[in-house]
């Protein structure tokens, strides 16, 4: 296994890529989803009828935001990948409404993401003091240093996008990042009938399928490829045994692909699968486990009416 590779032309490509595409069964690392078509897609995907995650996690977020308000007091908030911070408005009002001000700190890996999100939050709330970092979350959290008794969170489930290790590790380094008494709360999208679940990932007008394949192009640019995205299949079901989703980009027929910038050429038999991501299901003992992994206590445990998406209030140990 390769663990980097520089072309002759001296450029880097990303270690984790050339690992994924040099392993079988071949894997993409999801991040590469999120290039500007793939992040309007995925918009798209988060108003699909199919799609109830982020309806459900929004609804139950604007429901709770005040009691997540005044069990926690926080005066900083802190969010992971926070984006445009849609989702998070809500809560920011709510803790808003406490005495004693409320400083912003949105962590996202796009300058453009935090440009629009200062711009709109403070024409909305002159009031909020907002300080954003530009960051890869994923990889480390060093720039961040919160106030005691500060309130982070990491909505949309996206926790669900890590495997259990690195989902730990993430959390772990939030954790090293926070105080004693501080908070966490966390999106989870729970365990539900599979046919609810599988449609959520293969919806009707195949907006997912496109997001799937559009991956295919991000890698192309990455390791100056020659993937053709339409000769490969969308494929998207749930494994219970490990309680996630997997999606696929499934090859039509035996396929060459040139990846210029490795200086290599990968062979997939007709039928073969790349894994392009996972999405965890978690149950309440689920989320707790890998909370305390963490180093986390869970303390509230907030679940949508349909029991769909939950939002699990952790706190760092006093001692
Ligand atoms: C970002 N993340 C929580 C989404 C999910 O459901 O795991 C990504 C996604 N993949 C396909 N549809 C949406």
């Amino acid at each position: 296994m390769m663990s980097n590779q520089t072309s002759a032309l001296g450029t880097m490509v990303d270690p984790e890529l050339v690992e994924g595409l040099t392993q079988r069964p071949l894997q993409i690392p999801s991040k590469y989803f999120y290039d500007q078509r793939g992040s309007a897609l995925f918009d798209r995907i988060c108003d699909l009828p199919e799609y109830y995650l982020t309806r459900t996690g929004d609804a139950l977020l604007d429901h709770r935001s005040e009691e997540i308000a005044r069990l926690t007091r926080a005066r900083q908030l802190v969010e992971l990948g926070a984006g445009s911070a849609r989702k998070t408005r809500h809560l920011i009002v709510s803790l808003l409404a406490q005495d004693g001000g409320l400083h912003y700190t949105p962590l996202d890996i796009s300058r453009y993401a935090l440009k629009q999100a200062e711009a709109s939050l403070t024409e909305e709330f002159p009031e909020l003091h907002i300080m954003g970092i530009e960051c890869d979350y994923t990889v480390g959290l060093e720039p961040l240093d919160p106030d005691p008794g500060c309130l982070a969170v990491f909505l949309g489930s996206t926790i669900g996008n890590f495997p259990h290790p690195s989902g730990v590790a993430l959390l772990r380094r939030l954790r090293d990042r926070l105080a004693p008494g501080d908070w966490f709360l966390m999106g989870v999208d729970l365990v539900k009938p599979v046919s609810v679940l599988e449609a959520a990932y293969n919806d009707q007008s195949g907006v997912t399928a496109e997001f799937n394949k559009n991956i295919l192009n991000a890698v192309n640019r990455e390791a100056g490829g020659d993937f053709d995205p339409t000769g490969f299949q969308h494929l998207a079901f749930f494994n219970e045994l490990d309680s996630q989703i997997e999606m696929y980009l499934v090859a039509r027929a035996p396929t060459r692909v040139r990846l210029a910038d490795l200086d290599t050429e990968l062979h997939l038999e007709g039928g073969e699968r790349i894994r392009t991501e996972i999405s965890r299901k978690f149950t309440p003992e689920s989320t707790k486990r890998l909370l305390a992994e963490a180093g986390f206590d869970l303390r509230h445990w907030f679940e949508s009416d349909n029991r769909y998406f939950a939002l699990a209030l952790a706190r760092v140990p006093e001692d």
